[in-house]
């Protein structure tokens, strides 16, 4: 009769590093920055949908004599310019995230703070490029795809902020971390080919601004298509991950993203067949800023504090498994 195999002598999880704790202040101007930078995506959306592109029609100054909008350039001149103002808002969220960081010990959020501030006035100066170059359909493609980033670089700040700072390391298996890494880069396959219809498409931001010239159906197909293997994938990701019970950390972002690919798809369909009604097409936006912001909130979570090293004494005859703490 063969000797039954022992079952595997199973230790406690190294303790990983506590969670620190968040001070409210630096946690609420985390919180501002994400929102901060979903509404500037709107704003940017309403001064595009309203045709008010070239509400000021120069840059930094609105008009060449003067930085705010004059009475003749009317309603389009007061979104456009409010568009602009919003900037200052942005700097302020970043600055305030900064000092606030540095003053609680906090280096990995202060260098995020420094990544996040450092983009609005890159994003100030894109936009002014787009602007100077009477809204060529790429340089607004560009300036939207860098604002997707800083909602990314918004989350990242927010995960971290619940994490230890120190080494990292990965919570699923390194199959799972492709995985993971595959659907972020869909992610932004999606969101640069919805940029590169919208060029093609009738929202301008004003009646002269070129087009790329490409045919809208065609790029809207494509851009559809990439959705449908991102939705794929995501749902592998649900159901793989709940097959090896993976932390809660990582099963969350994945749903998240789930609903809101399946929410932002639906719109998009309304929209290509209603013929782009306005209030659609924001929603898009928002909902793009959505995807964005989920897609990094999984990519984030697949890395955690690596736990403590702690000197183990190996016991004779078994083989020691380390089991990690799963939820954090
Ligand atoms: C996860 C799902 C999706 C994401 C993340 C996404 C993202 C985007 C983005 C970033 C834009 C560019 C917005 C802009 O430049 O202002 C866009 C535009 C567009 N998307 Fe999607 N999209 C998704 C699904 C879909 C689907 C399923 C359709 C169906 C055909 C669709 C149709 C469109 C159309 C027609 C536009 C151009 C709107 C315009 O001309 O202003 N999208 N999308």
């Amino acid at each position: 009769m063969p000797k039954p195999v022992p079952a595997p002598h199973r230790v406690p999880a190294p303790p990983a590093p506590p969670a620190p704790p968040v001070p409210r202040l630096l946690g609420a101007l985390a919180w501002a920055s994400l929102v901060a930078n979903i509404g500037i995506v709107l704003t940017g959306g309403v001064v595009r949908l309203t045709g008010s592109g070239l509400g000021c029609p120069t840059w930094p100054r609105c008009t060449e004599e003067s930085f705010v909008p004059q009475g003749e350039l009317g309603i389009h001149g007061a979104i456009e310019f409010g568009n602009r103002l919003l900037t200052f808002v942005l700097v302020a969220v970043a600055v305030a995230t900064f000092l606030v960081a540095l003053r609680h010990g906090r280096p990995a959020i202060t260098r995020i703070a420094v990544v996040l501030g450092l983009g609005v006035p890159a994003q100030a100066v894109i936009g002014g490029i787009t602007v100077l170059t009477d809204l060529n359909p790429w340089t607004v493609a560009f300036h939207l795809l860098v604002s997707m980033a800083m909602i990314g670089v918004a989350v990242l700040l927010l995960r971290r902020l619940h994490d230890a700072d120190g080494p990292r390391q990965r919570v699923v298996p390194s199959g799972y971390v492709a995985l993971v890494g595959a659907i972020f880069a869909t992610t932004w396959g999606v969101l640069y080919l919805g940029t590169v219809v919208t060029g093609s498409g009738p929202h301008a931001g004003d009646a002269n601004a070129p087009r790329n010239g490409l045919d809208p159906q065609t790029w809207s197909q494509l851009h559809a298509d990439l959705v449908f293997l991102l939705v794929g994938l995501t749902l592998a990701a649900v159901l793989l991950l709940r097959a090896v019970d993976a932390p809660a950390r990582v099963r969350r972002p994945a749903w998240a993203l789930l609903g809101v690919e399946i929410a932002q798809g639906a719109v998009g369909f309304v929209q290509y067949y209603t013929g782009l009604p306005e209030v659609l097409v924001a929603l898009h936006l928002v909902g793009a800023a959505l995807t964005s912001a989920t897609a990094t909130w999984l990519l984030v979570a697949v890395h955690a504090p690596a736990p403590k090293a702690v000197a183990q004494k190996p016991s004779s005859g078994s083989s020691a498994t380390v089991t990690n703490s799963r939820d954090r």
